[in-house]
């Protein structure tokens, strides 16, 4: 038996991969085993760490210490263990779904349920379980909430999930954490976590905005998008239908540009629109030098005018 404990501590991890989330049944299907693992990796170092102690007793000696010492610390650390699987909740039973598409540099995100569709900022009700899916259009990603206890890989072709609970408003930064080239760091997702009340009204005036209203600048605005972003970019109510970039349909609520990363105001978009390559190298926005300052100014208007309006999302901005 003394032989031998040390030879099975060396197993047990080997059979550890069976007991992620990545086996073929899921994590879910594997907490029982997992509480089972975790108890006879338990059983197995204590024992050993008794019969390290018997040995020094019998023979004497400081030794002792050595035997004492490592039992408590694994008793602690196995409790600790223990607790964290008890605590483990399977996917499931959620409030709200919640779709991320990892492209390089950005975050696409939908609501399945609610056909909504945005990027780079996503917005949650506050004390409510939000199942979120993570997939890939392009390379592999992995997506980090630390606020939230988010860690998930996006990988082309498949659906990888997990779920959260924001438990106080404000804006939860995420981060994209896989290096995939020059803007990784500008690979950005906020969750702007809101009161449900004002989470509700935001859905329902996302649900009946029919499209811009538009005027004056805005509508030559409009034309200079239809004719040169259109392509690339979405605008609900208008003919535009580009998949290529994010969906710029509810723009005006964003609080942030770039994939969470610029403040959405008229003097960064100006230089975003004029050159986007320049501000976020490796981008797939070509830059627009050709354009004048007052054809800018027109299609920043018309940007401002997307989505509805009476919500002022930048309150609710402490950065969690
Ligand atoms: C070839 C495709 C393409 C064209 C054409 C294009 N864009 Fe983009 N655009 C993108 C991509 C891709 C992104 C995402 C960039 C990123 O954050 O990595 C983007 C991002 C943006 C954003 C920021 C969106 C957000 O939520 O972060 C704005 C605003 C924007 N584009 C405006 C324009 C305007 C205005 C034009 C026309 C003058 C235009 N784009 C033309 C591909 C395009």
């Amino acid at each position: 038996m003394r032989r031998a404990s040390p030879a099975l501590l060396l197993l047990l991890p080997t059979l550890a991969h069976e007991l992620t989330s990545f086996g073929e049944s899921g994590g879910q299907a594997n907490f029982p085993r997992l509480v089972a693992f975790t108890l006879a990796f338990l059983l197995v170092l204590l024992l050993t760490a008794y019969l390290g102690y018997r040995r020094a007793r019998t023979r004497g000696g400081s030794e002792v210490v050595w035997a004492v010492f490592p039992t408590v610390v694994v008793a602690v650390v196995g409790a600790m263990i223990l607790m964290a699987a008890l605590n483990f909740q399977p996917t499931g039973g959620a409030q709200l779904r919640l779709e991320v598409s990892g492209r390089r540099y950005w975050w696409a995100a939908r609501y399945p349920d609610l056909g909504v569709t945005t990027a780079g900022e996503v917005w949650v009700p506050v004390g409510q379980r939000v199942e979120l899916r993570a997939t890939s259009r392009d390379v592999f990603f992995s997506l980090a909430i630390p606020g939230l206890g988010v860690k998930i890989d996006a990988v082309p072709g498949q659906q990888t999930r997990t779920w959260f609970v924001a438990k106080q408003a404000g804006i939860y930064g995420g981060r994209e954490t896989e290096y995939v080239g020059p803007s990784t760091d500008k690979m950005r997702l906020r969750v702007l976590a809101l009161p449900p009340e004002v989470f509700d009204r935001l859905i329902q005036a996302i649900e009946a905005y029919p499209g811009p209203r538009l005027e004056g600048r805005a509508r030559r605005g409009e034309a200079l998008f239809l004719a040169r972003c259109a392509g690339c970019h979405t605008a609900k109510g208008t003919p535009a239908r580009g998949t290529e970039g994010p969906d710029l349909s509810y723009f005006r609520l964003r609080t942030t540009f770039g994939s969470g990363v610029w403040p959405n105001r008229p003097s960064f978009l100006r230089t975003w629109i004029a050159d986007a390559p320049a501000m976020k190298p490796g981008v797939r926005m070509p830059a627009f030098h050709d354009l004048g300052s007052d054809e800018i100014e027109a299609l920043i208007a018309f940007l401002e005018d997307l989505g509805p309006s009476g919500f002022d999302l930048a309150r609710y901005g402490r950065l969690r």
